[in-house]
């Protein structure tokens, strides 16, 4: 039997599992025998977006999958340039007839884009189509503390999930403060870095010695302790595998900190106050 990531609740009552699959790059006829990898291997959470332009490629995927509708957790994301009321419920129909589901099960904000000044706006469309049922679960990414104050302020709704970038060089410590306190669980984006050369710093590489395990597994096992649900990408089945595969350990106080410690910041300069997404 396949062995399927497990869950937790979400302040909706709903059910997102604790580590997902990130989706950008993986288009086409290629993207969806990737996606269908990863879908045979376990995943249930599947991280797209209508600006990856792979929607279609992951509706398939999960389309031709003989895994029930009810056990995925299909995400997308809302675009800068669909931001407003009116803007956001056209922009949904494009993600659902993209992906060719009758509904999407956790809809995002991608980035508030504060310039437009259209979130909070936005953010009671996609109130009103969770509402409506043609989302299940709705949240936000990119979302800084004050973003998240005022669509609170505004609609009395808090956002179900914030994804953000999140990785070993920027663990997001204040952040993840403020979700615990707004019941907000924490999506971890480019959750390995990019790979870049996280995989080969020493606190990595030492836990993975110790444990017997991969350097990747070790940081996306250290997301999991950290309670942040990680969304790896991969095109690769092996390699899909491997990121799922950090159930059977735990590490440290010690070996956690000194990962935690090899904080330096973003990996570009995408701050959401000030990066715009169309
Ligand atoms: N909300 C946002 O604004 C936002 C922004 C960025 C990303 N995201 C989401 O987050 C997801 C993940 O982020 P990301 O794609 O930027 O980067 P990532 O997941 O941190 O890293 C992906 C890279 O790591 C490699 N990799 C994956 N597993 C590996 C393994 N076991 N061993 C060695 N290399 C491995 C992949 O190559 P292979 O494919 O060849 O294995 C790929 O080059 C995205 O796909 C997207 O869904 C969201």
């Amino acid at each position: 039997m396949t062995p399927v990531v497990s869950t937790r609740e979400l302040n909706d009552g709903h059910r997102l599992p604790v580590l997902g699959l990130g989706t950008y790059g993986l288009n086409g006829d290629a993207g969806t025998a990737a996606v269908g990898d990863a879908i045979r291997s376990g995943y249930r959470l599947l991280d797209t977006a209508l600006n990856y332009g792979n929607e279609d490629a992951v509706g398939r995927a999960v389309r031709a999958s003989d895994v029930p509708r009810s056990e995925f957790v299909v995400t997308s994301k809302l675009p800068g340039r669909h931001h407003g009321w009116d803007e956001a419920h056209r922009s949904v129909e494009e993600s659902l007839a993209n992906l060719g589901l009758e509904s999407i099960d956790l809809y995002l904000i991608h980035w508030p884009n504060p310039s437009v000044g259209k979130f909070v706006d936005t953010w009671r469309a996609l109130v009103d189509l969770r509402d409506s049922g043609v989302v299940r679960s709705i949240g936000v990414s990119n979302f800084t503390e004050e973003h998240l104050t005022q669509i609170i302020d505004a609609t009395g709704v808090a956002p179900a999930v914030n994804q953000i970038e999140l990785h070993p060089f920027f663990p997001q410590e204040a952040m993840r403060a403020v979700h615990e306190r707004l019941g907000i669980v924490t999506e971890s984006w480019s959750p390995l870095a990019k790979r870049s050369e996280l995989l080969q710093e020493a606190p990595i590489r030492s836990a993975a010695a110790a444990h017997g395990v991969e350097p990747v597994q070790v940081v996306l096992r250290w997301h999991v302790q950290l309670g942040a649900v990680p969304v790896p990408k991969s095109g690769d089945a092996g390699r899909q595998r491997e990121n799922l595969d950090v159930f059977g350990f735990t590490l440290t106080d010690d070996e956690m900190s000194a990962i935690s410690g090899l904080e330096r910041g973003r990996l570009w300069d995408g701050d959401p106050d000030t990066h715009e997404e169309m």
